[in-house]
């Protein structure tokens, strides 16, 4: 079954068997089958956060599990349960139609609600676990379901427990969010403001705020449509404060943000592009131009070749800088 499609870095791979399913029972059912029980299983969303170096033999299980339902609302705020084949931000727009908030600063983030929470997606001062109330998954062995709280899911930046003690164990069917009816805008983060002011809006609404984001986006982020990247590829590494000043010694203009009072995290474009690497072309992959954090896949390119890059980055800055990067993207 080929499996192009279904990557947003375009990947040209095959999965040995395909399956898609629409609902709990459905997934259960396909779960039960004999013939499917030893095989590996692959969990695809929207395909926006891995990168296939090679066929897949097992079975790809494809959530196609759809709905927005509210559960229940008060004055302030309003429970949503969200299937976990939606689009992420097909769910951010019927927010922003309803006037929900909580989501505006993750707008045109790729991918499916059903993946949100497994790596905590986050972007311009907010992560999903701000918003996340509960969520609903089944077992892949027992099929049994079970619902995990937010102190259950043990989330950290781009961590949770999906990605870690239970990785490749649940598949997650729906998620329930709690959006807010009064709202609290995040414009800490700087390009906000500026594209803001930009923008002459002087009382930001949500839609604001989204448009903004958008509009950042858009404008340093290739469009998996149009060229194949699954976001940023590297995760940005927290370092201590005595390496940082060390660095800073040197590099005078080395960007951090402050973590913890002994840890600051360093952004990973920057590192990479100080080596060099910003923008390089390498036949029919490279670095994205506009944001170093970014790989990108021209057309035909193998996971294989967009694997030996990033080993090769990793290797630079580690020499340069003394800094271990880790891939934020699921490699297989
Ligand atoms: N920078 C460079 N060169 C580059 C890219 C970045 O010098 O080529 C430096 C600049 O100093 C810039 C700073 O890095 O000010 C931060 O860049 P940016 O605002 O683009 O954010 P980021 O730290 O590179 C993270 C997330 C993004 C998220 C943005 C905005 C990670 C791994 N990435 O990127 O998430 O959209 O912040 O909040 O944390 C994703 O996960 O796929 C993703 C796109």
């Amino acid at each position: 079954f080929p499996l192009k499609a279904l990557n947003t870095f375009g990947i040209d791979v095959k999965a040995r068997y395909f399956a898609r399913f629409e609902s709990v029972g459905e997934l259960q059912q396909l779960l039960a089958l004999p013939e499917l029980q030893h095989l590996d299983k692959l969990i695809l969303g929207g395909g926006s956060n891995l990168l296939f170096t090679r066929d897949f033999e097992g079975v790809v299980l494809q959530n196609g599990i759809t709905g927005i339902e509210v559960l229940r609302e008060d004055e302030d705020e309003v429970y949503i349960k969200v299937g976990g084949g939606e689009v992420w931000h097909d769910f951010v727009l019927y927010a922003l139609e309803k006037n929900y908030g909580g989501i505006e600063n993750l707008s045109l983030i790729p991918g499916t609600v059903g993946a949100s929470p497994l790596q905590n997606i986050g972007a311009y001062g907010v992560e999903l676990k701000d918003v996340f109330h509960e969520l609903e998954a089944v077992h892949l062995q027992s099929g049994e379901v079970r619902t995990f709280d937010n102190a259950t899911c043990r989330f950290g930046y781009r961590e949770s427990v999906f990605k870690n003690e239970l990785k490749g164990q649940f598949v997650v069917t729906s998620v329930v969010f709690r959006l807010s009816k009064k709202h609290t805008l995040n414009t800490s983060y700087g390009a906000i403001t500026t594209t803001l002011q930009e923008m002459q809006v002087q009382q930001p609404s949500i839609q604001d705020v989204s448009a903004a984001v958008c509009h950042i986006r858009q404008s340093k982020l290739p469009d998996p449509k149009q060229i194949g990247n699954a976001g940023s590829f590297f995760k940005n590494p927290e370092i201590p404060l005595a390496h940082y000043e060390q660095l800073k010694a040197e590099y005078p203009g080395i960007p951090s943000y402050p973590v913890t009072p002994e840890t600051v995290k360093v952004p990973a474009g920057w590192l990479i592009e100080q080596c060099g690497w910003k923008g390089k072309v390498i036949g029919n992959y490279g670095v994205h131009k506009n944001q170093a954090l970014v790989l990108v896949n021209y057309g035909g390119a193998s996971g294989e070749h967009v694997r030996q890059l990033a080993y090769d980055i990793i290797a630079s800055v580690e020499e340069k800088f003394g800094i271990r990067l880790h891939p934020e993207v699921n490699i297989l």
